[in-house]
């Protein structure tokens, strides 16, 4: 009796476990659930975006139109690629996740928004041979420093929302790191601007520029650390506070290790 009770007890159990396990799908409000497997951009479109982007890609009360401005092939594919897209909630914030598409649903998806006219540029092509590192570095220095700090890591922005219209969920802008992306994704954000991000277009950078900044973040991601342990590449603050604590404070015990105490004599 109780060995079956038992087993009851852990069926349920197992039961209780994978219920849960079923609700890893994206949310979509009632009404609005289409065919599961969808296939091809369109249906992928119509199923996952469409309720907060519109059918057309004019956007609705959810979501904003993504048709003009740097809206194209290159920001699908970087919002798609980096899992920014789709949202489970429009008072979200985009910010950097796992994608849930494979590389063709990605392509047949940025397929379909472009064909419902977009203006932004392609995605662009990378020649990362021969590029000339230092000017990368000289150039991510000047234009993207400023924001995604020195080494790259990222920081904060500002308090606040990034829109007037924020809803109560948007929090203050973090700027991401950059050397979690992939180098055609480096690129795609150069080129399209996301959220806050300033655009830089094929003025402001030609591709020889592009590909050289894409260059030095892909060293940011492994530099060698001339003058010992990076200590997280987060600034002088730290490397000071560790030179405070760490370094004086041995050299302290070591003033007292070898000094005396007067009467000690
Ligand atoms: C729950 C609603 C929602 C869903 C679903 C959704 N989006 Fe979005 N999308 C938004 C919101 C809100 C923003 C603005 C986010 C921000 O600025 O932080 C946005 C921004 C974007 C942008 C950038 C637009 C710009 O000009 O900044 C693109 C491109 C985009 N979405 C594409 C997609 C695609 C493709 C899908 C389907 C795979 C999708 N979205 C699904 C709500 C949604
Ligand atoms: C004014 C501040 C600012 C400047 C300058 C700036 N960025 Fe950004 N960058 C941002 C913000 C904010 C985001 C996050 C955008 C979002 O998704 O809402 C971002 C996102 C990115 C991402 C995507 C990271 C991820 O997590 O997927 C990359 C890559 C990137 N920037 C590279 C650059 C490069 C390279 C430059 C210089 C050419 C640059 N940025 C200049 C603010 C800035």
């Amino acid at each position: 009796m109780r060995r079956y009770l038992s087993a009851v007890a852990v069926g349920l159990f197992l039961t209780a476990c994978s219920y849960g396990a079923t609700e890893d799908r994206i949310y979509r409000p009632p009404g609005v659930a289409a065919a599961e497997d969808a296939d091809g951009g369109e249906e992928l479109y119509l199923r996952d975006c469409a309720w907060c982007h519109g059918r057309d890609g004019t956007g609705t009360a959810r979501g904003p139109e993504i048709l003009t401005g740097t809206n194209g092939p290159a920001f699908m594919d970087f919002v798609l690629s980096t899992g920014r897209m789709p949202l489970d909630d429009p008072d979200e914030r985009m910010v950097r996740g796992e994608t849930i598409y494979s590389e063709e649903e990605i392509d047949e998806l940025v397929a379909y928004v472009e064909s419902l006219g977009t203006e932004g540029p392609d995605i662009p092509t990378l020649a990362l041979e021969d590029v000339d590192l230092s000017h990368g570095m000289v150039l991510y220095q000047e234009n993207c420093a400023a924001c995604h700090s020195t080494t790259g890591v990222g920081g904060a922005l500002t308090e606040g929302t990034a829109t007037t219209d924020g809803g109560p969920g948007r929090r203050r802008i973090v700027v991401p790191p950059v050397t979690k992306s992939t180098p055609l994704e480096v690129a795609e954000a150069i080129r399209v601007g996301p959220g806050t991000m300033p655009v830089f277009n094929e003025d402001v950078f030609d591709d020889e520029d592009l590909a050289a900044i894409v260059a030095y973040v892909e060293y940011l991601k492994n530099p060698d650390d001339r003058g010992g342990a990076s200590v997280g590449r987060i600034g002088p603050v730290v490397e000071g506070a560790i030179g405070w604590f760490v370094g004086l404070g041995v050299l302290l015990v070591f003033i007292r290790w070898i000094g005396t105490k007067r009467g000690d004599e």
